[in-house]
């Protein structure tokens, strides 16, 4: 028996992990459960974190937690206690299957489409780490954070696994060609991965014409590995392919601690009624059982669920509506009934089952914190954050008789925009100007130079916020203002 921790979850999670859990009970599977306290329930006895201190000590103790969906409270201060699980665990690799499911009818089905994508979404960093501050009254900025060995550690997997899978393609999703810096470092890492598996063939598509293209040709796509909240957005457009988000199943793999869940959520307004479509957390349960080396078991059950979902069962959700629906244990009853049975369509091999135990080991050391630098890093200026509402030129003037001999006011931009020394007046403006200062001839500067620079500017303005201005050997670390 292999021991994992499961939550119920809130709303219609009971019920669909009920289903589920029976559908494992008939079919026998070595799992035995520690039921875990984790959810709305929990954050409303007063835990903030939204699970009990023995929840968090059996999941890190076992290393699989098989979830229903959590709801978050609404209201300030609260964080999502499924997001807040994936980072903590540092389960950095989302991975989404969608394949097409005969019974569940779209119009790519219907036009005889197949669909068999998997989205591998970086699941840590990026604007999810909810770093976000009023800098002005009218001005919100998010810090969006995309490191190497984050990205490594994500990259690597999908690579991995498409080489498992003996994938026809593995694409790198980005918007590189914008955000130069945050997606040019993912997409450089995934070329730089590639190169390790010259089998594979690997492309990268901009992420709005890879959304074009998923629609319009989805067959022609394979792995597709994105960064977390662009992999969030196409991941659900994904399950809008096969059928929509009851048939969407998630595993959050990390090396130590994994999570198997399904993407919806909670579906308050079915809540307690008995009729949610428990396959996409079935899906996601027979993900976790290859995870843990059950293949010919979850072959069993997939067979099952794929026949019945051919033979025209299906819940409320979904199917042909001139045949009677099933609740959600009728429907599990359903599947369990066609144990045994194989479907038309792509039945799964029943490979034989190999025993994984999961490891845990607690990190004693943190190896991302060692980072490889190369070249000579230094400071060259600074970004300053400057609340203001004068006209740029009016800006600048004030500038200008901080800058001293020492640093130059090289561009003023708005929203990212340059609007000094040249700008447009068709160039809306708001109350918060970046003014970049240079070192000039670029000679390295030190912090107290630019501490030296605040105070004289602080006498003009409210300084919101500062980025330093670093260069490694020749290579400038930051962007260039739009126009500058
Ligand atoms: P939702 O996924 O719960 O519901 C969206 C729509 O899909 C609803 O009409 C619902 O009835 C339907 N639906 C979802 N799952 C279904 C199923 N298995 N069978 C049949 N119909 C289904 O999304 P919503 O309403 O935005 O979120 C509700 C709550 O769930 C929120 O508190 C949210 O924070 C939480 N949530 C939790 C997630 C998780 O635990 N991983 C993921 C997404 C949302």
């Amino acid at each position: 028996m292999i021991k994992i921790a499961v939550a119920k979850g809130d709303g219609i999670g009971p019920e669909i992990m009920d289903a589920v859990l029976s559908v494992f009970e008939a079919a026998k599977v070595p799992l035995e459960y520690n039921y875990v306290d984790m959810g709305k329930w929990v954050f409303d006895k007063g835990y903030s974190n939204g699970m009990t201190p023995e929840a968090q000590e059996t999941i890190e103790s076992l290393g699989i937690l098989f979830k229903g969906p959590m709801e978050t409270p609404k209201g300030k201060g609260v964080k999502s206690v499924n997001v807040t699980a994936r980072k903590t665990w540092n389960t950095y690799a989302n991975k989404r299957t969608f394949q097409t499911l005969h019974g569940v009818d779209t119009v790519f089905s219907k036009a005889g489409i197949p669909i068999d994508i998997t989205i591998v979404r970086e699941n840590i960093e990026d604007t999810y780490g909810g770093v976000e501050h009023m800098i002005t009254n009218d001005v919100a900025l998010s810090r969006r954070f995309i490191t190497r060995q984050g990205s490594m550690q994500v990259i690597k997997y999908a690579f991995e696994m498409a080489q498992k899978k003996g994938a026809r393609r593995i694409t790198c999703g980005h918007k590189a060609n914008i955000m130069k810096l945050t997606d040019g470092l993912f997409l450089d890492v995934f070329y730089e991965i590639a190169r390790q598996y010259p089998d594979l063939n690997a492309d990268d598509v901009i992420v709005d014409d890879l959304c074009m293209k998923l629609v319009s040709k989805p067959d022609l796509f394979d792995v597709v590995v994105l960064t977390n909240l662009q992999g969030d957005i196409v991941s659900d457009l994904c399950a809008g392919l096969v059928g929509g988000l009851g048939f969407a199943p998630s595993a959050n793999i990390g090396d130590h601690i994994s999570i198997f869940e399904a993407v919806h959520g909670t579906a308050p307004d079915i809540a307690g009624k008995n009729i949610a479509n428990p396959t996409a957390l079935l899906l996601s349960g027979l993900g976790m059982l290859r995870h843990l080396g059950l293949m010919e078991t979850a072959a069993m059950i997939e067979n099952a669920l794929l026949y019945t979902l051919e033979s025209g069962r299906h819940t409320g959700d979904f199917g042909d509506r001139n045949t009677p629906s099933l609740n959600t244990t009728e429907f599990a009853g359903a599947i369990i009934g066609n144990f045994g049975k194989e479907p038309q369509h792509n039945p799964k091999p029943l490979l034989d089952n190999h025993s994984v135990i999961p490891s845990i080991c607690r990190l004693k050391n943190n190896p991302m914190l060692e980072s490889v630098e190369n070249e000579e890093e230094y400071i060259v200026g600074v970004d300053m954050f400057i609340e203001s509402n004068e006209q740029p030129a009016a800006v600048a003037e004030k500038c200008l008789q901080h800058t001293r001999d020492l640093f130059k006011l090289v561009t003023i931009s708005n929203r990212g925009t340059q609007v000094w020394p040249k700008g447009s007046v068709f160039t809306n403006l708001v109350n918060q100007y970046t003014c970049r200062f240079e070192s000039i001839g670029d000679v390295p500067v030190t912090q107290t130079d630019i501490l030296e620079l605040y105070k004289r500017l602080m006498t003009d303005f409210k300084i919101c916020s500062t980025e330093l201005l670093n260069k490694w050997g020749d290579k400038k670390a930051y962007s260039l203002a739009q126009g500058q």
